[in-house]
């Protein structure tokens, strides 16, 4: 099993043959740096000083061919094939509250919540807790590489993604038209640095499209169970393109004090829809409409489709929204 080392310091670990060099860091409790787990982000980039890697995703684009030149590689991509020496700086946010674990899971159920979004619960071989608004890594069998989808539930046995069709996507392909209840599947988590902040002290509002729908549930599910949450309140805003893709609302309804301290704002982007009563536009563009300032005040998450992502950051940002009170993990 090879040995990393940290140039410079005492820190090294173990990386198992089959992992890479980031998760592994992560599973050993340092803080190495990264965001969406899949090569796009390039958040966990280091310098490769001394050994050998291979790399899981040839030419992810987290990576510049200057980078390459330089030396770096993404530490989410590098599987070691001898000792390695590198060199990073390790920071405390990135240190996991709950360690990634590498097991398997059993599809148990399935159910349909829109014409193109679908929760899958697999049922894990060893509970494992993790922190709502988290995601993990699936292996599909057939499917080249991880896929990085983030839980809707909060419990610690079961895991439940709630995942939307990619017309041609392999791994959505393979979820939705070959997988089976009973199958088995590679799971490992969990990640992700947009999770719940249970003791920051103000209003919550998610924003979500898309996939976006589970991790948003997950946080607002966590809220509503929190015995600090008494008195604050969530606002949740779901947006599609039609009245077709908006969801989600069955799911709030169940929460204690649902209508009250946790409302549901609809909205569709596309015209058309004529009888539609909720609102019309992307989420950023309805979050600011409804919210405005008051953004400024509150605990904001976002999970949704790159563009949706990148709209809500430029607005907030705009907004003077302070980046502490932002969470988002951004994998696509
Ligand atoms: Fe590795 Fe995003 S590229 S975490």
């Amino acid at each position: 099993m090879p040995t990393i080392a940290v140039k410079g310091s005492d820190i090294r670990w173990q990386c198992a043959d089959d992992d890479t060099i980031m998760r592994s860091a992560l599973r050993a409790g340092l803080g190495f740096p990264y965001e969406c787990n899949v090569g796009s982000c390039g958040n966990c980039r280091f310098d490769l000083l001394e050994g050998e890697i291979e790399e899981l995703r040839a030419n992810a684009p987290g990576l510049s061919d200057r980078d390459r030149e330089r030396g770096r590689r993404l530490g989410c991509q590098a599987r070691p094939l001898a000792d390695c020496t590198v060199k990073l700086r390790f920071m405390p946010q990135y240190e996991s509250h709950v360690s990634p674990v590498r097991q398997s899971g059993v599809l148990v159920a399935v159910r349909d919540i829109t014409h193109d979004i679908r929760e899958f619960r697999f049922r894990l071989d060893r509970p494992q807790p993790f922190l709502a608004g988290q995601y993990a890594l699936l292996d599909l069998p057939g499917v080249e590489g991880s896929r990085a989808y983030s839980m809707a539930n909060t419990d610690a046995d079961e895991w439940h993604f709630q995942i939307r069709r990619v017309p041609n996507g392999a791994a959505t392909g393979k979820l939705f038209g070959a997988l089976s209840v009973g199958d088995r599947i590679k799971i490992d988590g969990p990640y992700g640095m947009a999770y719940f902040r249970e003791d920051a002290e103000r209003d919550i509002i998610c924003l979500a499209g898309g996939s976006g729908l589970s991790p948003m549930i997950s946080v607002t599910r966590a809220a509503a169970a929190s015995p600090l949450f008494a008195g604050r309140t969530v606002d949740f805003v779901y947006g599609g393109r039609s009245a077709q893709d908006i969801c989600g609302e069955d799911m709030l309804a169940e929460l204690p004090r649902f209508g009250t301290h946790i409302r549901y704002h609809p909205a569709i982007s596309a015209g058309g829809d004529d009888g539609w009563a909720g609102h019309r536009g992307f989420v950023h563009e309805v979050a600011e409409r409804l919210f405005s300032e008051r953004l400024r005040d509150c605990e904001i998450y976002f999970a949704g489709p790159p563009l949706m992502g990148q709209a809500i950051q430029k607005m907030l940002v705009d907004l003077g929204v302070p980046s502490a009170q932002v969470h988002f993990d951004q994998f696509y």
